[in-house]
């Protein structure tokens, strides 16, 4: 396993990588989440390039860019029992050097949901991708529905900049008591854990509320607010009921929609999200 901290060393390794490759870019403390995408890079592709970068342009100032966990030899281990061929590890000074000052604005789509919430998130993510995918050039990106926003900025930004890379999303990896993998749980006392259900739960409600007929957003709105009220570690930031394209809002579920909420236990934000009808792809 190869691992490149300059940008050339990089772009050196990858020329010498055998076609096609698979890019899973990361902010590390891997986790099971990390690791599926992985193994769908590796089953597509000849070769797998992981990077690991803490990436400071999307964090807010009031966020946890310096907190955020950082384990670099337990992911550098488990990268490599993943059989990856390039670890990538730019340092912050690697991908901005100083006099840095070109970014990567989404429309709409960026300006919604999490965009609405923590404002220059996604200017921040689809700089680094955009920057990521001209120094790897894989012929595959592989990102999460976990962050189902966060991939359709990332088809949007790919498709509107002519990037001709196949953007490729894989299913939300859960612990067994349905919380959606993150490397931020990694904040959670064991019964602000116990809280972060209400999340998945509320996901459950609306879905079965969906099976049993109910196609009135506000319904649907009301009774997944109600669930996460009842819980006292849990404070609501937003739920959306979304075209799942275009992010905007419907008021009839009358065809495919993502269900997709933010919510604070004690000082750690969460989120998550359910599509319906189930499984629909994206
Ligand atoms: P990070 O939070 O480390 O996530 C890296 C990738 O793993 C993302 O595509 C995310 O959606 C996916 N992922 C995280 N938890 C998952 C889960 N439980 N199930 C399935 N996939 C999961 O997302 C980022 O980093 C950054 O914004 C990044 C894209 C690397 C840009 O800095």
């Amino acid at each position: 396993m190869n691992i490149a901290r300059s940008v050339d060393e990089a772009r050196q390794l990858r020329q010498a990588l055998p076609e096609s490759v698979g890019l899973v870019p990361t902010m590390g403390f891997l986790h099971e989440g990390h690791l599926s995408l992985i193994r769908c890079a590796a089953a597509a592709n000849r070769s797998v390039i992981v990077s690991v970068f803490v990436n400071p342009t999307q964090f807010g100032p009031a966020e946890d860019y310096g907190a955020y966990p950082r384990d670099l030899e337990r992911d550098l281990s488990l990268l490599k029992t993943e059989g990856v061929d390039l670890v990538f590890l730019p340092d912050a000074d690697a991908l901005y050097p100083p006099g840095y000052d070109s970014w990567v604005d989404i429309g709409e789509l960026g300006t919604r949901l999490e965009g609405a919430s923590r404002p220059g998130h996604f200017r921040g993510v689809a700089t680094v991708v955009a920057k990521l995918l001209h120094i790897t050039r894989p012929q595959r990106a592989y990102f999460g529905k976990k962050d189902a926003q966060q991939l359709a900025v990332i088809r949007q930004l790919t498709r509107d900049l002519d990037f001709g890379i196949e953007i490729v999303g894989c299913p939300i990896v859960r612990d067994p008591d349905g919380v959606a993998m993150s490397s931020r749980n990694t904040y959670l006392s064991s019964r602000q854990r116990t809280a972060a259900t209400v999340l998945s739960r509320s996901l459950i409600l609306a879905t079965e509320l969906w099976q049993g007929g109910e196609r009135d957003a506000t319904v649907i709105r009301n009774a997944m607010e109600t669930l996460i009220q009842a819980e006292p570690e849990a404070r609501l930031d937003y739920i959306s009921i979304a075209d799942q394209d275009t992010l905007r809002e419907m008021t009839r579920l009358d065809r495919p929609a993502l269900i997709s909420l933010a919510v604070r236990i004690g000082p750690t934000r969460l989120i998550d999200n359910a599509r319906i009808p189930p499984g629909f792809p994206d």
